[in-house]
């Protein structure tokens, strides 16, 4: 099935777009890698203190990973979307433009969730939406909705997608690693902390 790798393909390029860096350059912001967590996401683009920008980030990392899946799903059916979504939070994970040195992947898994079970983005977005109110951290209200995910997609029925959610999970984990010791530390930075 010759659409399977061109899912792929066509899910890494459109991934590996890093909105946070591209937009933040075009409007000419102080560099992503020197502020913050130094990371190229939409919570990072915020403590360059322009909102719009941070949202505009967080609808381009997302809506990269929608598109590829609907793209390949389109193509090549529901195998070739599931490889779509997994070159997306990839090429998000690992671009070849920054060195392979890319983001978290939180955006991105929503995106390709969209796509592929909405239902299981509204709970994504609802369960970080309960943890960042309560909390204030985005790092632990992206983990604890990541951690939720394959389990829900197992509970309704979706057995293939609740595997490959739980690699995508165990790869935004893995990225998530300093803001892990800095939440055991209690030193991660709130939203909206100066
Ligand atoms: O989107 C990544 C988020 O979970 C944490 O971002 O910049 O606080 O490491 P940051």
């Amino acid at each position: 099935e010759v659409w399977l790798p061109l899912a792929f393909i066509l899910g890494y390029l459109l991934g590996s777009i890093p909105f946070g860096v591209v937009l933040t350059t075009v409007a000419g912001t102080q560099d992503l890698r020197s502020i913050g967590s130094g990371n190229i996401g939409a919570t990072n683009v915020l403590r360059t203190g322009r909102k719009g920008l941070a949202a505009a980030t967080l609808i381009g990392d997302m809506l990269k990973g929608t598109v590829a899946v609907m793209i390949a799903g389109y193509f090549g059916g529901a195998d070739a979307a599931m490889l779509g979504a997994l070159g997306a939070f990839l090429g998000h994970l690992f671009p070849v433009w920054l060195k392979f040195n890319g983001g978290k992947g939180v955006a991105t898994y929503i995106g390709v969730l969209i796509g592929l079970f909405w239902p299981a983005a509204v709970m994504f977005c609802l369960i970080w939406l309960a943890t960042a109110v309560t909390t204030r951290y985005s790092s632990l209200s992206a983990l604890v909705a990541a951690f939720v995910t394959p389990l829900f997609l197992w509970w309704f029925g979706h057995p293939a997608l609740a595997s490959l959610f739980v690699g995508l999970t165990l790869l935004l984990f893995w990225k998530h690693s300093e803001n892990i010791k800095r939440l055991q530390s209690g030193t991660e930075g709130r939203i909206g902390a100066k």
